[in-house]
């Protein structure tokens, strides 16, 4: 069993980015810039972005954090993407989700300009994606691509089974991993909440990935010897022994499930850490992409 370190291959991936920037600084370019927006105090939204921030910093690019607060109305937020919209200065920006109740978040993703869209979520990147054309790829499907690319995991005509539909997981990665090229050209099966005995489809599988944040889902009993596990799952446990007050823990038992497997990602450390890198480097794709225009 090979554990496919998410840790370290965002760091690799960074490392490149950062070297790239540095190109472009010493060039006299514009480095990348990418905003952020968050809506509201959601603990684990305030986490993901504080480290998006972090990591832009540490790669060298420009960041801007735009906290507004939880009674911020729909229109006051698409005021906000529309001034981001014009800004030439930022060259790709992200809406965190959720969103409060309040505000329509497929309003707010349609307006978003689809060439600053890093996150990918506008449906014309969504759409150029599944025709396999030029697009920002989201940037949790797009990690776990990378991350069966840099460890050569064979994936040509085998058999993925993909657990949960969501439009930012589940739905991109089935059509990925079921296109022409490396680490696609899988037959893939998308199960979701009314599939009939997931069970005797997983036990086929040559390759699970699982986006449900249901903990412990997949037992060992699920599976079949040999099998490549990506698991998706980021799902907060209460636990007040932990300083934090709670642990993060995925879809997956994974004491008994890595006995089984030939790779398998970890919770934390595998999916996770790859979805920030992927966000850089789609950032960087932008600023090269706005360079050319
Ligand atoms: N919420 C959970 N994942 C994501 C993501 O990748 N991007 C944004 N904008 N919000 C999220």
């Amino acid at each position: 069993m090979e554990i496919l370190d998410g840790k370290k291959i965002s760091n690799q991936i960074k490392e490149e980015i950062t070297v790239e920037v540095a190109q472009m600084r010493d060039r006299g370019e514009k480095v990348p810039h990418l905003a952020a927006v968050l809506v509201g105090n959601d603990g684990a939204s305030l986490t993901y972005v504080g480290s998006k921030v972090r990591s832009c910093k540490k790669i060298g690019f420009e960041s801007t954090l735009i906290h507004l607060p939880e009674e911020t109305t729909e229109e006051e937020l698409l005021k906000q993407v529309a001034e981001l919209n014009a800004n030439p200065d930022i060259d790709g920006y992200i809406v965190q989700l959720p969103l409060p109740k309040h505000i329509d978040e497929e309003k707010v993703l349609m307006a978003v300009d689809p060439d600053k869209d890093v996150d990918g979520f506008h449906p014309t990147n969504f759409g150029k994606m599944a025709l396999d054309m030029e697009t920002f790829i989201s940037a949790t499907p797009f990690g776990i691509m990378e991350l069966l690319r840099r460890y050569n995991v064979e994936t040509s005509g085998k058999h993925t089974v993909v657990i949960g539909r969501s439009h930012i997981v589940g739905r991109p990665i089935s059509i990925l991993m079921s296109q022409k090229g490396k680490a696609a050209d899988s037959t893939v099966t998308l199960t979701h909440s009314r599939t009939k005995d997931i069970k005797s489809l997983t036990l086929q599988a040559d390759i699970i990935v699982s986006a449900l944040g249901v903990p412990n889902f997949l037992k060992a009993d699920m599976v079949k010897d040999g099998v490549v596990i990506i698991d998706v799952g980021i799902t907060r446990v209460s636990d007040e022994s932990k300083e934090k007050g709670y642990y993060i823990t995925g879809d997956v038992d994974f004491e008994n499930v890595s006995q089984k497997a030939s790779y398998i990602t970890p919770v934390p450390g595998g999916v996770g850490p790859m979805t920030i890198a992927m966000l850089l480097k789609n950032t960087l794709l932008a600023r090269e992409r706005h360079n050319k225009a």
